[in-house]
């Protein structure tokens, strides 16, 4: 995730607050295509069209006339539209429409047929959008995260630290958004959501939506909150809703350590691919082995003279954690794992891995960018102000149910330590007990490492008539593995309102290790016979998306 966040950009977003007036409210001005920059990393060539809405800005405060304006971003139709627009989320909390849409756009208009525009919008705390950022100057963020270590297990002393620390960023947080952090949250994102649709199609019109992750989370209290305006709603890696709002989560990691076992079976089971699979003799013996350099770097992390630095316990875990979320990076860290097993100061050392692994350590830090905003959503949706003490139980848990997801203590921390005027002015306090106005799909992995399966049953148990596909496969939705199956039941759901069968169990088409491509897809091959030129096409868009989301892991 890029950060976009600065000290003019707030100032601005504050200033337009006051500028804007009632007679723009509800109508979305569309202004062209996006000019985007390359700060985000996209081709300029992408099709998406910009544009603004105005909503409330404090919708508990009915007297106000304060508005907010959202940015919207569209990826137009690809045939002649004949169908209602999607509204995509894609989760964090805190990740950029604009990045999901203005990258995938294309996938996902193979995905679902081409015939809806879909239609992202920038949440609040991203981008211009009442951005939220804990500090003005990258130095003093830099310093903070430096501080106190990324892990509570990394060391003895190590949770103290976090807690104190976490005291600082929360002080830090409030003096930067005392104004607008109690505007961020769920509640409000889902009303925003909602204005965005009355907008675009009236106010009796029903909502297409297709989240994922944290957006599943927006699109369940979406639901709860009007279930008799949801049309289509794809949720696409369950975080289980009851559980975020009560503040202690975790279930959401349950399922991380099957994924290092999975790891450690897909590589004994392609040596070719993964050299760990010459030197451990089977899966067993590799976990034993990752588990060991674990533990052993906690207290002898590896110097890398040539960068004044060291590769600690918290890089490698980090980075393994954030392997997890997608195979198709997993024969690159199996390299990686190699070079840490060996303690091989030239691979680590080199001044392309190192900086990388570095910054997934940091990842995992208080001060990373994506965590600042995050850190602000959960913590204001959470409300709950808590002792070290109080906290400590739940860190345990959530430790005992998973060595490679870390112990969880940043969250807990820095939640626990929030200013009470940055709570979410609006929370959702109901229950998920939902009858929607038609059926919502949900779609999990049978492994995934941040949204188990269990919260999919969880959330599909209390979704009146909704359908759980499942699909066999590992990572962080079912986008991280490609499978024609799952992706075709997206789109006859999109298109026709069609669920699946009930049990539906979808299998992946490439192997957890691979090195077939998008462009492999046609002619050749995959585990299942590409019937025609149309199947080859989503399959293609699906093997790209795998392809992109792996950029940038040590390559
Ligand atoms: C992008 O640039 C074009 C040409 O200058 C302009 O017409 C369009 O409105 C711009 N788009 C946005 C979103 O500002
Ligand atoms: C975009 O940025 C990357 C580095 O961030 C750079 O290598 C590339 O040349 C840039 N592309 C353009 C078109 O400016
Ligand atoms: C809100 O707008 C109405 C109509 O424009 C105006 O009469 C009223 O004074 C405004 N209220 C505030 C708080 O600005
Ligand atoms: C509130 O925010 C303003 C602007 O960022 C800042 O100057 C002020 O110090 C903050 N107040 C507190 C109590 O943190
Ligand atoms: C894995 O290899 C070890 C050592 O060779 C052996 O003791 C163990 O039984 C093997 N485990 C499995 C599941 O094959
Ligand atoms: C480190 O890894 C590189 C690349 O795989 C290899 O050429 C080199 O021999 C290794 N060095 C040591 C000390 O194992
Ligand atoms: C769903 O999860 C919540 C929170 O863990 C729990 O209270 C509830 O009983 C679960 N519901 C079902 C149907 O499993
Ligand atoms: C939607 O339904 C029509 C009519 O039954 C059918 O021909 C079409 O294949 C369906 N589309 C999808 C994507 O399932
Ligand atoms: C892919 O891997 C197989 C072995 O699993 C190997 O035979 C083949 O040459 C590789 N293809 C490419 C393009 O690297």
């Amino acid at each position: 995730m890029k950060q976009s966040s600065s000290v003019t950009l707030q100032l601005l977003s504050l200033a337009s607050l006051a500028a804007t007036t009632q007679a723009e409210l509800g109508k979305i001005h569309w202004k062209g295509p996006c000019n985007l920059t390359n700060e985000t990393d996209m081709s300029g060539s992408a099709p998406l069209i910009c544009g603004t809405l105005d909503v409330p800005l404090d919708y508990t405060d009915s007297g106000s006339n304060q508005t907010l304006t959202l940015d919207l971003a569209k990826w137009p139709a690809t045939k002649k539209s004949t169908a209602d627009p999607i509204l995509m989320n894609f989760g964090g909390p805190g990740v950029s429409s604009f990045e999901g849409l203005g990258l995938y756009g294309e996938e996902f208009q193979a995905i679902t047929g081409g015939h809806h525009d879909l239609i992202a919008f920038n949440s609040r705390g991203v981008g211009n959008t009442i951005p939220f950022s804990c500090y003005n100057d990258a130095t003093s963020k830099q310093l903070v995260a430096s501080l106190a270590p990324a892990d509570g297990t990394a060391s003895d002393t190590a949770r103290g630290e976090i807690w104190a620390q976490s005291a600082n960023l929360a002080q830090a947080c409030y003096a930067q958004n005392n104004q607008t952090g109690s505007l961020i949250g769920t509640s409000f994102a889902a009303r925003d959501t909602m204005q965005v649709l009355d907008a675009l199609q009236g106010k009796d019109a029903l909502l297409n939506y297709w989240g994922f992750s944290y957006g599943t989370t927006v699109g369940a209290v979406i639901a709860a909150m009007f279930p008799e305006r949801m049309g289509r709603v794809a949720l696409d890696g369950v975080d289980n809703p009851t559980e975020y709002f009560n503040g202690h989560n975790p279930e959401a990691v349950m399922d991380a350590d099957k994924i290092v076992q999975g790891f450690c079976l897909g590589c004994v089971a392609a040596p070719d691919l993964c050299p760990l699979a010459k030197v451990y003799r089977n899966a067993t013996e590799l976990g034993s082995a990752i588990w060991n350099m674990l533990e052993t770097l906690k207290f002898n992390p590896i110097p890398i003279p040539s960068q004044n630095g060291a590769v600690t316990y918290s890089d490698v875990r980090a980075t393994i954690y954030e392997a997890l979320y997608l195979p198709s990076s997993w024969p690159v860290t199996s390299e990686f794992i190699g070079a840490v097993l060996t303690r091989n100061v030239t691979v680590l050392g080199n001044p392309r891995v190192y900086p990388l692994l570095k910054s997934y350590g940091t990842s995992a830090s208080l001060t990373s960018s994506s965590s600042e905003i995050s850190t602000g959503i959960t913590c204001s949706d959470r409300a709950l102000s808590a002792s070290m003490k109080d906290v400590l139980p739940y860190i345990k848990t959530r430790a005992s149910l998973t060595k490679i997801a870390g112990d969880g203590s940043n969250t807990e921390m820095r939640c626990a330590q929030w200013n009470k005027k940055m709570y979410a002015k609006e929370r959702y306090t109901g229950d998920f007990d939902v009858k929607t106005a038609h059926p919502a799909l949900i779609l999990s992995n049978r492994f995934d490492p941040t949204t188990p399966l269990a919260a999919a049953k969880n959330l599909s148990a209390t979704f009146e008539g909704s359908v759980l596909l499942e699909q066999n496969g590992y990572g962080h939705t079912t986008l991280s593995m490609p499978s024609l199956c799952t992706a075709k039941a997206i789109r006859a759901y999109f298109t026709n309102g069609t669920l699946p069968a009930a049990g539906t169990i979808c299998q992946p088409d490439v192997p957890l290790f691979t090195n077939l491509t998008y462009k492999d897809v046609w002619p050749k091959n995959f585990q299942r016979t590409v019937e025609s030129a149309e199947d080859a096409k989503i399959l293609k868009a699906l093997m790209s998306v795998r392809e992109k989301k792996s950029r940038g892991k040590f390559q």
